[in-house]
């Protein structure tokens, strides 16, 4: 008799941070700096960086993607995260809700394994926590995003319902 399949396959799951103990300051790797959205070029510094990392949105166009994303009543640009390299290139970003909820995490195929996306985690965690949030939440997919999902349990994420 055939053994059902034990593959692992991929879901879509909720994590969680608390934001109740304490929290580390973000290390910026060097050459590296952070600052909020706050341009039309930041703007599309960030689309081009988004439609690079996540192939699906690749035919995204600018304007659509800028109407719905700036008009969201959860937009707000002191929560987009934008880390520039030395040259003044965009290399990750960390774009949030405000309603404490951390909507896409990316960083540039030649930037990744430096830090970045440990430092911007650290950054929305601090950012929430000054702002009076208990936790910071995400979605993503176990499989599709298997590095993503151990970047955030190692900073304490963990598993929640859905909703
Ligand atoms: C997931 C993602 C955001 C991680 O970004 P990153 O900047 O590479 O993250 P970090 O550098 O902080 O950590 C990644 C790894 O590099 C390691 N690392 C960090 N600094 C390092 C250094 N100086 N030298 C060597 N390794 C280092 C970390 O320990 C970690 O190791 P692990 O994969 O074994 O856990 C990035 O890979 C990405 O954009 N992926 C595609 C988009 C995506 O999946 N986004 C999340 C959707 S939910």
């Amino acid at each position: 008799m055939l053994e059902p399949s034990a593959q692992p396959h991929d879901e879509v799951i909720r994590l969680r941070r608390d934001l109740g103990g304490a929290l580390q300051a973000p290390a910026w790797p060097a050459g590296f700096v952070l600052r909020t959205l706050s341009s039309a070029p930041d703007a599309a510094s960030l689309h081009a960086l988004l439609t690079e990392v996540f192939p699906e949105r690749r035919d995204e166009t600018f304007d659509a993607w800028w109407q719905e994303l700036s008009t969201d009543a959860e937009f707000d640009p002191a929560l987009c995260f934008l880390v520039f390299d030395a040259e003044g290139g965009l290399a990750a970003t960390a774009q949030c809700w405000t309603s404490a909820y951390l909507k896409d995490l990316a960083v540039k195929p030649d930037a990744r394994r430096l830090g970045l996306g440990e430092a911007l985690l650290w950054q929305v965690f601090a950012a929430f926590h000054a702002r009076g949030a208990a936790h910071v939440d995400l979605k993503t997919h176990t499989l599709e995003n298997r590095d993503a999902v151990r970047l955030y349990e190692r900073l304490g994420m963990r598993r929640v319902p859905l909703e």
